[in-house]
């Protein structure tokens, strides 16, 4: 017997968590294409992207007291410019629950050469919060994109901590209200909750790395893109728009596009509900069938970005047969999960999507599993 297939498709069917969907009526002609073809530091250039950052702080609501600068090479490229700057001036430790902050172990170690005391948790859980030393350097996800388990807060961040705390917040950044008094440094890049394009990382500093930077001199060399120090003080310049190296004008004005339809949309807190909604319709779906979980055990640390479900009784020839279907049928792109996580789904939530689309996504994940079965 087949099942059916739904009356209605998701009307866009944008659910990868990166790059993530595009915001709601983006095309590309309507992106400002006026300096593309000109300087990065003519008038203009600098203007736009000034413009960038401007918008940024503002969605973010970041305080003063932070600096915020594009760097090249995406999420990637701004975390390790951060941990290649800064580290070695203090014992530190790494929180791994996933993928990604398993990567930062990696180049903590293998690359630095450093012996940092690691707080490791299988994927769907979180390292107890409460073991870290904040006189340490601290090195975590805010929002572990590849297993869907967040920090639930920034309450475990000592206030009157000797040690720095470093945020890679890819998938946090306007989808969670972050404490940043409770953070040193934060990176991200626009592909995540923006939907924008990769390549460039946003490097946000708080007052106590810059005076890390400014007092701190790296045991190994640094590549010119790593570089944030000019004649012994902070090139101040990044933070206005100066970049290190050229920059992508057309991955600019594409994020300005993105931060001025949030800005529309009703600002940070629009963001914020928009995403809110997105993770409670799927919730919806998923607390309506018995054969779909959630991978992240506890609701407290339960992403609302990179939502990552379990299948049961689903290996990974049975999660590829379900999602091949599923983008034949242009009902669902890119949602298996990562391919280093358990075979299951993922289903961005994040403020670029719409709920009717999520909503939409229940009996077409029916109609996939079924066929998947009888396959
Ligand atoms: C938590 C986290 N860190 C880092 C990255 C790498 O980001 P990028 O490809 O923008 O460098 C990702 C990408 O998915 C991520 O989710």
């Amino acid at each position: 017997m087949t099942t059916p297939k739904p009356d209605t498709r998701p009307a866009r069917p944008y659910f990868s968590s990166g790059p993530c969907a595009k915001p709601p009526g983006w095309s590309p002609e309507k992106l400002a294409t006026g300096c593309l073809g000109r300087s990065h530091r003519s008038r203009l250039g600098k203007a736009r992207l000034q413009h960038c950052l401007d918008l940024m702080r503002e969605l973010l609501r970041l305080p003063a007291s932070h600096r915020i600068g594009i760097v090249p090479g995406s999420d990637t490229g701004a975390f390790e410019l951060a941990m290649w700057t800064m580290l070695g001036a203090r014992p530190v430790t790494c929180l791994a629950w996933e993928s990604f902050g398993e990567g930062w172990v990696t180049d903590a170690v293998k690359q630095l050469r450093l012996e940092p005391n690691v707080l490791r948790a299988d994927y769907g859980q979180l390292p107890d919060l409460a073991q870290v030393d904040w006189a340490h350097d601290v090195l975590f996800t805010w929002n572990g994109t590849t297993s869907g388990v967040r920090v639930p807060d920034g309450d475990w961040i000592a206030a009157a901590r000797q040690g720095l705390s470093f945020a890679d917040a890819t998938s946090a950044v306007f989808a969670y209200d972050l404490p940043w008094d409770k953070i040193d440094v934060a990176t991200f890049s626009w592909q995540k909750v923006l939907g924008g394009e990769g390549g460039h990382g946003v490097l946000i500093l708080g007052p106590r790395a810059v005076e890390r930077l400014e007092n701190h001199t790296p045991a190994w060399p640094l590549p010119k893109i790593f570089r944030l120090m000019a004649k012994g003080a902070l090139a101040e310049g990044v933070f206005k728009g100066e970049t290190i190296n050229t920059p992508s004008m057309l991955a600019v004005e594409d994020a300005i596009w993105a931060l001025e339809w949030a800005v529309m949309e009703g600002g940070p807190n629009a963001l914020l509900a928009r995403t809110e909604a997105n993770a409670a319709a799927l919730d919806a779906i998923v607390a309506a069938r018995d054969w779909l979980g959630h991978l992240a055990a506890d609701p407290a640390s339960r992403s609302k970005t990179s939502v990552c479900l379990t299948v049961a009784g689903a290996d990974e020839a049975f999660i590829k047969k379900m999602t091949s279907l599923l983008e034949l049928e242009d009902a669902a792109y890119d949602i298996a999960s990562y391919r280093d996580a358990p075979p299951g789904l993922r289903i961005w939530c994040g403020a670029t999507v719409d709920a009717e689309d999520i909503e939409a996504l229940g009996p077409w994940l029916d109609w996939a599993y079924e066929e998947a079965r009888s396959a």
